[in-house]
């Protein structure tokens, strides 16, 4: 491990090189987020403000943390999920002076040590995936929230659990929920989760998709994006769900809907996308088919009931890497994949850098609003709060033109038509 104090620790500061190559390949891939660098480069908005973030290590992450940086920000890192870290891009960025503390395979212990670390001088922003660290800061460091202007959070399940906060008066700064942003949630969740689950999927078992019944839990953002993707592999697709409108939405997409406990009976390959514990358990398990690939790319490592299938189970081995086989008493395999962590992030490099373009571009704009209105002397409320719809379009704008698409503009009398109450049909 090379560690320097108050600087970083990482796996192997000799990853640095390769590290470097995949962040400019990301870069290549970021426009919208790159002309945000351009655009804030000179004037240097965040000079004098530190943001310490806890969100999985990937190349992405590493170009929106050097585009803050550019922008004038102080930054210190830790990993959100123990799996998700890409050692070569800790690397990389430890190189290039970030001040971050992440290697992939870090027990729970470490897991907070590096995100304490990220908080030895009070941070002015937090920036999160899951919430940790903002709990860390609310729970152990209530000196620090006269510091702290704001924060943003990246992730569904973190959301859930800051409007709860909020909603029982506990939260102490102000939150921008990225996650719920439209070019976020219905962009990154679904096409990023779908393609790379997927991918994750098939590095950790290079199985035929095509022909097998792929049971997806959850048919909200993720869910859908995954079942979408299957299906156009040629799976067929089985849904389960809670939400009885989801239910149906999947059933009028074509997704066949049924109970855990009746796909659990059928189900080639599995896959968790909901955000809540033991979706699959103990009683699960034992009905399974012979071989099953079991999932998640939900929240987490809790989706899964990991420690009932061990229960169930005679022996248990690593087959191939991010796959492990479990022998149950009934004498069927069963083959989870990343130990039940997110399987697109541990198994794969998570989301494509296209998608992660326009959510980090959310996460920039949420920073620089929070600084923005500090400086004005404007005193947001200590609330989760949405970012404006306005964004949104900006974002979906910019990421178009650097496609080479145009759109049309309304006329006028289109205008004119939308709004006049009048103007009859
Ligand atoms: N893997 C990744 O990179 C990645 C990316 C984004 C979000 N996430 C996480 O994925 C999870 C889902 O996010 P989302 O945006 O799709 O949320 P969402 O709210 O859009 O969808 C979740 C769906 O799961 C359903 N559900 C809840 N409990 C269930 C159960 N026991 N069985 C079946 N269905 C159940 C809900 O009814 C809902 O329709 C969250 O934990 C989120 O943080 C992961």
């Amino acid at each position: 491990m090379d560690h320097k104090e108050g600087q970083y620790k990482v796996r192997d500061l000799s990853l640095a090189e390769e590290g470097r190559k995949r962040i400019e390949w990301a870069e290549s891939r970021m426009p919208v987020l790159m002309q945000l660098r351009e655009e804030f480069a000179d004037e240097k908005p965040f000079e004098g403000y530190k943001i310490a973030g806890c969100l999985h290590v990937t190349k992405e992450t590493a170009v929106l943390i050097e585009t803050l940086r550019a922008c004038g920000a102080e930054v210190a890192w830790s990993g959100c999920n123990p799996l998700s870290t890409q050692d070569d891009i800790a690397a990389a960025l430890a190189n290039n002076g970030t001040e971050i503390y992440a290697w992939h395979g870090l027990d729970t212990e470490d897991f907070y040590w590096c995100i304490e670390r990220t908080i030895d001088t009070p941070p002015h922003l937090t920036l999160d995936d899951g919430a940790d660290l903002i709990f860390t800061v609310h729970s152990d460091h209530e000196d620090m929230m006269d510091h702290i202007i704001g924060g943003s959070e990246e992730t569904t399940t973190g959301v859930h659990r800051l409007r709860a906060m909020d909603n029982d008066g506990k939260l102490q700064y102000p939150v921008y929920a990225v996650n719920d942003a439209e070019t976020k949630w219905d962009f990154d969740n679904v096409y990023g989760t779908g393609q790379s689950t997927i991918d994750g999927i098939l590095r950790a078992t290079s199985t035929l998709i095509a022909g097998k019944n792929f049971v997806v839990a959850g048919y909200g953002h993720c869910g859908r994006g995954v079942a979408m993707r299957a299906k156009g592999m040629g799976a067929n697709v089985i849904i389960t769900e809670v939400k009885a409108t989801a239910a149906l939405k999947a059933t009028l997409e074509g997704m066949r809907v049924m109970t855990m406990e009746e796909a659990a009976k059928v189900g080639d390959i599995f896959v968790t996308a909901t955000g809540m514990k033991d979706v699959i358990r103990g009683e699960h398990f034992v009905t399974m088919k012979e071989g099953a690939i079991v999932c998640n790319t939900g929240h987490y490592d809790v989706e899964l009931n990991l420690k009932e299938l061990a229960e169930l189970s005679t022996d248990a081995r690593m087959i191939r890497t991010d796959n492990r086989e479990y022998t149950l008493e009934n004498g069927k395999k069963i083959y989870v994949l990343a130990d039940g962590r997110l399987v697109n992030l541990a198994a794969a490099e998570g989301h494509p850098s296209e998608v992660m373009d326009m959510s980090f571009a959310n996460q920039f704009q949420a920073h620089l609003a929070l600084i923005q209105a500090h400086e004005a002397g404007d005193d947001l409320p200590n609330v989760v709060m949405d970012l404006p719809v306005e964004l949104d379009q900006e974002i979906a704008q910019v990421k178009l033109e650097t496609m080479g698409l145009r759109i049309d503009s309304l006329t006028d009398e289109q205008v004119t038509y939308a709004t006049d109450y009048s103007a009859g049909t």
